[in-house]
């Protein structure tokens, strides 16, 4: 995998696109506003990276990042993005996006939900679980000992192995959740969401966008998935 697409260049977006260009990846980075708003973003990430339109980020890439708010994926078109693996890290925040009924429901998840949009296009969720800043905090070459891993799932075996090799390639091991259907266990709330990455467990909700990380080995988030009750999304009140 030489290029990667990135729609989204906010928290999560830009994250990525530091640790892919720092391991020798190509990438395309779209946004709401256009690739002149990208300028210093670009400049920042150097020869390996430009910027496009969200057509442009779509067809560049051999796997496309989709790292938009829950309200913007619909928006996003399909057109440029038949054959590649797209790679989600939407989650629903009903305070941020409002109340989406079939996931109030149950009836599906988040991921499910995007991926109905993107027909034909396979989605592997990832990136979901971590805060933006613990991103670059824990990323580490293959084979480090201190190495963080990141839960996976997705309805395409392919797409989800070019996704782990990707994901590899750039700092993190992963963990294979299973299906769309089941990527509920490291949805919001849930033990393996972002708090696992917290150095301390217990830092306060509002000390979190600062607070530091600690690693996480494969060992440590495969408990935390295997202890996952599923949280009653319609109770979440944010
Ligand atoms: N922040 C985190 O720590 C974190 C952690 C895990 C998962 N997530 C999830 O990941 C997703 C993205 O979160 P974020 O925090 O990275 O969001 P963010 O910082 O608000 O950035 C969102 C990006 O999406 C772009 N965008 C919005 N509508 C678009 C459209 N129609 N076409 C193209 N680009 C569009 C925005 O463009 P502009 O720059 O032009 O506004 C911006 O670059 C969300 O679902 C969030 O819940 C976030």
């Amino acid at each position: 995998m030489q290029r990667l697409g990135i729609i989204g260049s906010g928290r999560i977006g830009s994250a990525v696109a530091r640790l892919a260009v720092a391991a020798e990846i190509h990438v395309v980075v779209a946004n709401s506003r256009g690739p002149e708003s990208l300028a210093d973003f670009i400049a920042e990430l150097g020869l390996l990276a430009s910027a496009g339109s969200v057509r442009d980020a779509a067809e560049a890439g051999d796997l496309v990042l989709l790292s938009v708010p829950l309200t913007a994926y619909a928006a996003i078109p399909t057109e440029g993005l038949q054959g590649k693996t797209m790679l989600d890290t939407s989650n629903y925040y009903p305070f941020r996006d409002g109340r989406v009924p079939q996931l109030d429901s149950h009836g599906v998840t988040t991921s499910e939900l995007v991926q109905a949009h993107f027909d034909g296009v396979p989605l592997v969720k990832a990136f979901n679980n971590i805060m933006s800043h613990h991103i670059p905090q824990l990323a580490r070459p293959v084979g480090a000992a201190d190495r963080s891993a990141l839960p996976i799932a997705s309805d395409d075996e392919v797409a989800k192995a070019e996704a782990a090799a990707l994901i590899d390639r750039i700092g993190f091991d992963t963990v294979d959740v299973g299906l769309l259907v089941d990527s509920w266990k490291f949805e919001p709330e849930s033990d393996a969401y972002t708090q696992l990455y917290l150095a301390d467990p217990d830092t306060p909700m509002e000390r979190m966008p600062e607070a530091p990380s600690a690693p996480v080995p494969a060992t440590k988030l495969q408990a935390a998935l295997a202890r996952a009750g599923r949280v009653r999304v319609a109770d979440r009140k944010f």
